[in-house]
């Protein structure tokens, strides 16, 4: 077990909540995404909360991948962080220049650098675990091409914040930063997040289906998602020169995107038909959710980069991204995965030795089930107010999306705290009630 899994998802659903709160109460508008408030509450939501949480559980999933053991472990405590030290200064540096802080804007570059240095800890430990293996499967590669773009995506970011700042000053790359944003944010939603989402869930849906898995490596999927990075790259570069054609290539990558999400949802159906688990957890049904909405924004996207000058076209796709797909997922596999590692670490110990509750016993799905309904409904509404513009029913939705995260986040701690477990097996003797936000018994790192 990773050792500090717990505490990354701890901090991300921690800033999860600090941006719905932000939201709700008023900051940010519909008007300007790239207005700083947005800006900040944005980066609260994709580094704090997605991307926490997707290091903490890449630190425990990619060693089950690669069935190998975590190289650099002690570098997990120091790039959460750097992860955690350099959000604050970068949104910090955020309300700066919106002038909500009495500060210079240069912290922000500060900022940039420390998220740099953590995500470069993250990229080592990831990295040079899985290239451990001689052999890896597409789970693997979908997590190695995915590192690949979120550190362009740093790199983007960080030039960006060191321009607004002030501290670096490129003409180039003045003139071109309303336009280059939108890669950067693809990259790092797209090209990290859902590319490594896919290629994690694809080991998820199988173990929780039970379901044979379609890892192999001459899975078409394997060729389609480096041959849209490579467009979205070359994309980027063209921008830089004025090309007329840099348009033509990033409706290239966004039609090559929605056939990656077509063949990932052909081969989910698969597993689906073909599982042996008739009855499907909660978890697995959060899934699939948030595949439809994945392919919902996926079809918004070629609509918007293809055909439409509406910007709120393309704002509702990314917002159907982090909301509905990765936010629905995550939300949706944490109700799993916290269980389970709570389990080990409980029971682990004791195991054959003594009567334990099974993992499922550590939850109760009727209490989760219908807010995680109410989250779905709201992101769904949420995406409706952005393309009506309408800024009130922006915030009502994201306060209910806060109710259920808030009351998921409860059942994720009952869970943690045995509260589920059978009393008569709740703490047979020789087990220890685990810690709330680290795992203190490590078994294996
Ligand atoms: C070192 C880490 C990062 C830094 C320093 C950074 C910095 C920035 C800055 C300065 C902007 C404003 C650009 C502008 O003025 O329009 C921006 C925009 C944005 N960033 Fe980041 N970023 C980082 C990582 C990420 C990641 C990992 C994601 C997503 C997973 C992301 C998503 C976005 C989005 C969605 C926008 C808004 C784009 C738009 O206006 O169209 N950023 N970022």
């Amino acid at each position: 077990m990773s050792r500090w899994t717990m505490t990354y998802f701890s901090a991300s659903i921690a800033f999860l909540l600090s941006g719905l709160v932000s939201i709700g109460s008023g900051y940010g508008t519909l008007s300007a995404v790239d207005a700083p408030d947005n800006l900040a509450i944005i980066h609260l939501i994709v580094i704090g909360w997605l991307g926490l949480l997707f290091c903490g559980a890449l630190l425990q999933f990619v060693p089950v991948l690669s069935a190998t053991h975590l190289r650099l472990p002690w570098l997990a405590a120091p790039a959460l962080l750097a992860l955690c030290l350099g959000l604050g200064l970068l949104t910090m540096g955020f309300l700066a220049l919106g002038g909500r802080l009495p500060i210079d804007a240069t912290i922000m570059s500060v900022g940039g650098m420390l998220l740099g240095i953590g995500f470069l800890c993250i990229m080592a430990m990831l990295a040079t675990t899985i290239v451990a293996q001689r052999a890896f499967g597409i789970s693997g590669f979908l997590v190695l091409v995915g590192l690949c773009a979120l550190g362009v995506t740093i790199v983007l970011g960080n030039m960006f914040a060191s321009l607004l700042a002030g501290v670096l000053d490129i003409p180039l790359l003045a003139t071109h930063l309303a336009e280059l944003a939108p890669y950067h944010a693809g990259l790092g939603i797209l090209g990290w997040m859902t590319v490594t989402a896919i290629g994690v869930s694809y080991r998820l849906f199988a173990m929780f289906m039970l379901a044979p898995e379609r890892t192999g490596a001459r899975n078409p999927i394997a060729i389609a998602v480096p041959c849209a990075l490579a467009a979205l790259f070359s994309a980027i570069g063209l921008r830089f020169l004025d090309a007329a054609w840099a348009q033509t290539v990033t409706i290239v990558a966004v039609i090559l995107l929605a056939l990656i999400v077509g063949l990932y949802g052909q081969d989910v159906w698969r597993m689906f038909k073909a599982r042996r688990r008739k009855t499907l957890e909660l978890n697995s049904w959060t899934g699939l959710a948030a595949l439809g909405f994945l392919a919902l924004a996926a079809m918004l996207l070629v609509g918007a980069v293809s055909f439409s000058t509406n910007m709120a076209l393309a704002t509702a796709a990314f917002y159907l991204l982090i909301m509905g797909w990765l936010t629905g997922l995550g939300l949706g596999q944490l109700y799993k995965i916290i269980p389970f590692l709570t389990w080990l670490e409980t029971y682990g110990p004791v195991m054959g030795r003594r009567e334990v509750p099974r993992v499922q016993d550590l939850v109760d799905e009727r209490h989760a089930r219908p807010w995680f309904g109410t989250f779905y409904v709201s992101v769904l509404v949420g995406a409706a107010a952005i393309l009506f513009g309408s800024d009130p029913l922006f915030r009502a939705a994201t306060w209910i999306q806060c109710a259920a995260v808030a009351a998921l986040a409860l059942e994720y701690l009952r869970a943690r705290r045995l509260s589920y477990a059978p009393l008569h097996v709740r703490l047979p003797p020789g087990a220890v009630r685990p810690h709330t936000i680290c795992v203190t018994t490590q078994t294996k790192e």
